[in-house]
């Protein structure tokens, strides 16, 4: 049966301020799931976990221009409003917020929240300004949905330990959760860049997760030397021939710190390129 429930749109910062004030004062809870749109699986997997943690559950849709570096795929990232939002009506998203760039980063629009350490190492050393970009908007759009709880995916591992940070670092009341990766039936993590590979590179990009779970099977076969887990990885992704490797990586789960020993809770990160699309995938250990 499709849901004919009616999913309210908002657009406006200040309308969407205002309705969360009205929720507030009503003694209502918010939760919050942000999102670049191009909804698939492993955004919706995020609102079904929010559901559980508001009385009522907003989802935003806003593609933030000052996380993408000058060659990134700003302009080509896909945009698919109707389908969107039929997606957050199923999965039960109350309101979608889409906001526009021009009134997130209106002109003269000059204050960022830099994430110092943990913004350094892994997609921070191949993106920069990427993780500053993610931080300011997300810390924008918590003063502007003021939620109680907000729902990101382990997907993005480090930008997920930047955000726990800022709230840690700010005093912000927002409680943070991390949902699992959802991957496809190759183990492929969903992804809204999945979308720029043709079949044979979807192929290639299947031996990502596969590099990621050799690893973790060496790991708990007792291999603890990061050097050797990682240069298993490799072999997996053909010494790089399905495409380029911008890092193959384990580090410190909670600090992103580079470690000669692996230990529980580290996390084994990578990022390929394969065709067009940047592909970026993790497991913890
Ligand atoms: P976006 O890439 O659209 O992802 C939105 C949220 O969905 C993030 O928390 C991301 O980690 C999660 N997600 C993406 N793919 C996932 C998967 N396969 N399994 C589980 N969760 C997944 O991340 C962003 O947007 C932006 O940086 C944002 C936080 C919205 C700030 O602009």
């Amino acid at each position: 049966m499709t849901d004919t429930r009616d999913i309210g749109t908002i657009a406006g910062v200040r309308e969407m301020q205002d309705f969360s004030n009205g929720l507030r004062g009503e003694g209502k809870t918010i939760a919050f799931v942000p999102t670049m749109g191009a909804l698939h699986d492993g955004h919706l997997s995020l609102m079904r976990e929010g559901k559980k943690h508001g009385d009522v559950l907003i989802a935003s849709v806003f593609v933030n221009p000052a996380q993408f570096g000058r060659n990134d795929d700003f302009n080509s990232y896909t945009r698919d409003t109707d389908g969107d939002l039929k997606k957050m009506t199923a999965a039960g998203v109350d309101i979608a917020f889409f906001p526009r760039s021009d009134e997130i980063y209106p002109p003269g629009y000059e204050t960022y929240v830099d994430v110092t350490e943990l913004g350094k190492p892994l997609c921070g050393r191949f993106r920069p300004g990427h993780f500053r970009g993610v931080a300011t908007v997300v810390l924008k759009l918590f003063n502007i949905v003021k939620p109680h709880a907000a729902v990101f995916g382990e997907k993005d591992y480090q930008q997920l330990q930047i955000i726990k940070k800022m709230v840690s670092d700010l005093n912000l009341e927002v409680e943070i959760i991390g949902m699992p990766i959802v991957r496809e039936e190759s183990g492929l993590a969903m992804s809204s860049r999945n979308s720029y590979l043709s079949p044979e590179e979807r192929e290639k990009a299947a031996y990502l997760s596969l590099a990621l779970r050799q690893i973790k099977k060496r790991f708990d076969g007792g291999e603890r030397d990061t050097s050797t887990l990682v240069k298993e990885g490799y072999v997996v992704l053909g010494g790089g021939s399905i495409g380029e490797v911008d890092y193959l990586e384990i580090r410190d789960g909670a600090t992103l710190r580079d470690k000669a020993l692996a230990a529980p809770g580290d996390v084994a990160a990578l990022a390929v390129r394969i065709g067009s699309a940047r592909l970026i995938d993790n497991t913890v250990l």
